[in-house]
This record gives structure tokens, C-alpha cells and sequence, in this order.
């Protein structure tokens, strides 16, 4: 199949490229490099000695996607590309609108006008809200707490009523939980710009040097240590996760909605210990108040995934960490420019 994969040059998109490629499948990239840069086009290339079609540009540009659908027969997208960073999303929230809501509109537009009518979309546990209860189903309520996910939660939505209109179309919301990790030959992993929002990439940096230490938010909570537990994904399973729902769902019709998670929580303390076992370096931390709108537990029920797609996370803790060091040794500042 040819896919076309939005956000296919970024941290998740350029891992399941290389999984669709290993797959036998076709992806075409469209990217307008915000936040990724072309020479992840080459280590691609290096990890599967293939070097996926490209396009530079933008979701929003309706021109640009109709002359891509005109020149690939896509059999299938799914859809990477956004912003994504919580904070920023609260202080510009125009600019997560325009990019998330906006942009998948723009594409199932030309989707449909090209005859494409499987959609894979990139949403998020952050639709969950403060869950009530662990671990989260898919039939557990959705609320967002911030305008990053409440675009996810109105392009999920979009889609449902693009669906119910229209009974041909086959959409498949893929909810991830906390992606880490890398490709293990160090090739490919994530590059945040700037100070990393996330928890893997800032102690990754600890360790290389880079950062002086990590902030631990809050030791306090109602978990085992008091630390945040969360339910971190290496970025591999979450791969082989799209290359199943597409392989499941490709062709047939309606909306399902899927966890993608290991079902298994760990605290900060626990991340940050394996982290050293995995790296051999100290990751001296402070502990400090509570981050503002973080939740105390989080962790996925990826029950439906497995049953349907035949899915399961393979991968543990520690070759998440063994991964991500791996990625940050080989590439301390992240990409070539
Ligand atoms: P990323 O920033 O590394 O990748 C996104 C890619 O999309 C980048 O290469 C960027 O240049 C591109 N892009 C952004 N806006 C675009 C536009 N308007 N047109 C074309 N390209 C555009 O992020 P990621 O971590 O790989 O996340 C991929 C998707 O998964 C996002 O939709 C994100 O919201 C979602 N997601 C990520 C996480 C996570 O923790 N990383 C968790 C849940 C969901
Ligand atoms: C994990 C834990 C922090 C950084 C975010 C988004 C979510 C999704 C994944 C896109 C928490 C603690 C973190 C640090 C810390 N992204 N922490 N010091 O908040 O679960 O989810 O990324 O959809 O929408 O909200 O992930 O990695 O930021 O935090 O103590 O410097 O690590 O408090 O307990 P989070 P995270």
C-alpha cells in the first residue's frame, strides 16, 4: 500500500516510516519541517535502505496535497503532523487550532476529493482528562484540560461525523500514551528544540551532559514513591501498533478507537532509576512543586488493541532507556542541521 504519513519526518512519524517500510509497505512523507529536519530522510534511509518519498509542505495547503494524491495512488494517511507541547498550547492557542483542527479538516478535504478513504489519526491520552480510574479504557470519559487536547478531542470528533456521514470511510483513532525511546541503533530517536517538555528526553540530556539536572515535579502524590506514574511506550511498539491498525482497519468502515499503551505504570523515580542502570551515568534532581495541570497516574488498558489489531507492546522499561541512551550518545545535540 501506498500511505501517506503527515508529520512523517517527526519523533513518531519517522519510526513507523521505518516499520511500514520493514512492512512492505509504500509511505509517501509530507512535512513542512516545523519540527523535524530532512536528515532524518537519510537515516531512514540508513536503518532500511529505503529512502521514502517526500514532499515539503503543509497539511493546511489544500494546492500542495491535491497534487500530492494526484501524483501517488495513497491507499491510506495517517495523520502525524500537528503541535504538540501543552504548555505553548495554553500561551498561543491559535496557532494549535490552526495547525491540529484546521489542518486535519484541510486534509480529509482532499482525502475525499481524492477518493482516500482510510484515515489513521495520531490522538492522545491527554483526551482522558483526570481519569478517575486506572488503567483508562477506551469507554472511559473524554475531557480536555488544555487547548493541545482539545484539538485532539475535536479532531476526533470531526472524523466521527465525517464517518456517520459518510459510511464509507474508515477511521481509526490510535490514543498513545507516553512514546519514548528510539531506533536501537541510535539512527533515530526524538529531538525536542529547546528545553524538553517531556520526562525521557530531560533526563536523556541530564545524562549526556547537556542539562545540569532533572526538576522531579512533585513527590507528593498519592502514588507508590509520590512520584507521577505514567504509561511510557517504546516508540517501536507504538510503531508495529500502526502498521496493525492499518493492516486491521484498512477497508473496513466506521470509527474505532484504540489505546496504545503498555497497560503498565511507572513512577518518576522508577524512569529515572533504570535510566541510570541503562546509561551508567548519575541523573542528580531536585525535587520541586507539582507542574500545573499534571495528573497523578496515568496508564492505559490496551486490552481492545490486542484483541482486534493483535497488538501488544513488546518492549520493557529498560530498553526504552537502553534505546533513548543509545539515540542521545550517538547525537548529543540532535540532528544535523
Ligand atoms: P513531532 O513534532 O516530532 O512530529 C510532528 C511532525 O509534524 C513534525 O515533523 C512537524 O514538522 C510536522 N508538522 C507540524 N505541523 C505541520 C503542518 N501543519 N504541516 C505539515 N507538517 C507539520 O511530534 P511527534 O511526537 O512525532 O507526534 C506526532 C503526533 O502524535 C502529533 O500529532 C502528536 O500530537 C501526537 N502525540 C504525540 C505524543 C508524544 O508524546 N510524542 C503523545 C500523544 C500524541
Ligand atoms: C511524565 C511525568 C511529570 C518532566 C505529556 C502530554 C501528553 C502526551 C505525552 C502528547 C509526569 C514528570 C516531567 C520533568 C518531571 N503528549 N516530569 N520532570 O505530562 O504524562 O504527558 O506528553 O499528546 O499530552 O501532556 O508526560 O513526559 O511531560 O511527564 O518530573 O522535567 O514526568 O510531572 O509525572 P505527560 P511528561
Amino acid at each position: 500500500m501506498n500511505i501517506l504519513l503527515t508529520g512523517g519526518t517527526g519523533y513518531i512519524g519517522s519510526l513507523t516510516c521505518v516499520g511500514l517500510i520493514e512492512a512492505g509497505e509504500h509511505p509517501v512523507i509530507l512535512d513542512n519541517l516545523g519540527n523535524s529536519k530532512p536528515a532524518v530522510l537519510e537515516r531512514i534511509a540508513a536503518v532500511t535502505g529505503v529512502r521514502p518519498a517526500f514532499v515539503e509542505g503543509d497539511v493546511r495547503d489544500r494546492a500542495c496535497l491535491d497534487e500530492l494524491l494526484a501524483r501517488h495512488r495513497i491507499d491510506a494517511a495517517i495523520h502525524f503532523a500537528g503541535l504538540k507541547a501543552v504548555g505553548e498550547s495554553v500561551r498561543l492557542p491559535l496557532p494549535y487550532y490552526d495547525n491540529n483542527v484546521h489542518g486535519a479538516q484541510v486534509l480529509a478535504s482532499a482525502l475525499h476529493a481524492a477518493g482516500v478513504r482510510t484515515i489513521v489519526f495520531s490522538s492522545s491520552a491527554t483526551v482522558y482528562g483526570d481519569a478517575k480510574t486506572m488503567p483508562i479504557s477506551e469507554q472511559a470519559p473524554t475531557q480536555a484540560t488544555n487547548p493541545y487536547g482539545r484539538t485532539k478531542l475535536m479532531v476526533e470528533q470531526m472524523l466521527e461525523d465525517l464517518a456517520a456521514a459518510e459510511p464509507d470511510w474508515s477511521v481509526t483513532l490510535l490514543r498513545y500514551f507516553n512514546p519514548v525511546g528510539g531506533h536501537p541503533s541510535g539512527l533515530l530517536g526524538e529531538d525536542p528544540q529547546g528545553i524538553p517538555n517531556n520526562l525521557m528526553p530531560y533526563i536523556a540530556q541530564v545524562a549526556v551532559g547537556r542539562r545540569e539536572r532533572l526538576t522531579i515535579f512533585g513527590d507528593d502524590y498519592p502514588t507508590p514513591d509520590g512520584t507521577g506514574v505514567r504509561d511510557y511506550i517504546h516508540v517501536l511498539d507504538l510503531a508495529d501498533g500502526h502498521v496493525a491498525a492499518l493492516r486491521h482497519r484498512c477497508g473496513r468502515a466506521g470509527v474505532r478507537v484504540f489505546n496504545l499503551g503498555t497497560g503498565r505504570g511507572h513512577s518518576v523515580l522508577e524512569v529515572l532509576r533504570a535510566f541510570e542502570a541503562a546509561s551508567g551515568r548519575r541523573v542528580p534532581y531536585v525535587v520541586a512543586p507539582r507542574r500545573a495541570g499534571d495528573v497523578a497516574s496515568c496508564w492505559a488498558d490496551p486490552a481492545r488493541a490486542e484483541r482486534e489489531l493483535g497488538w501488544r507492546a513488546q518492549r520493557s522499561i529498560e530498553q526504552m532507556c537502553r534505546d533513548t541512551w543509545s539515540w542521545q550518545l550517538a547525537n548529543p545535540t540532535g540532528y544535523p542541521s
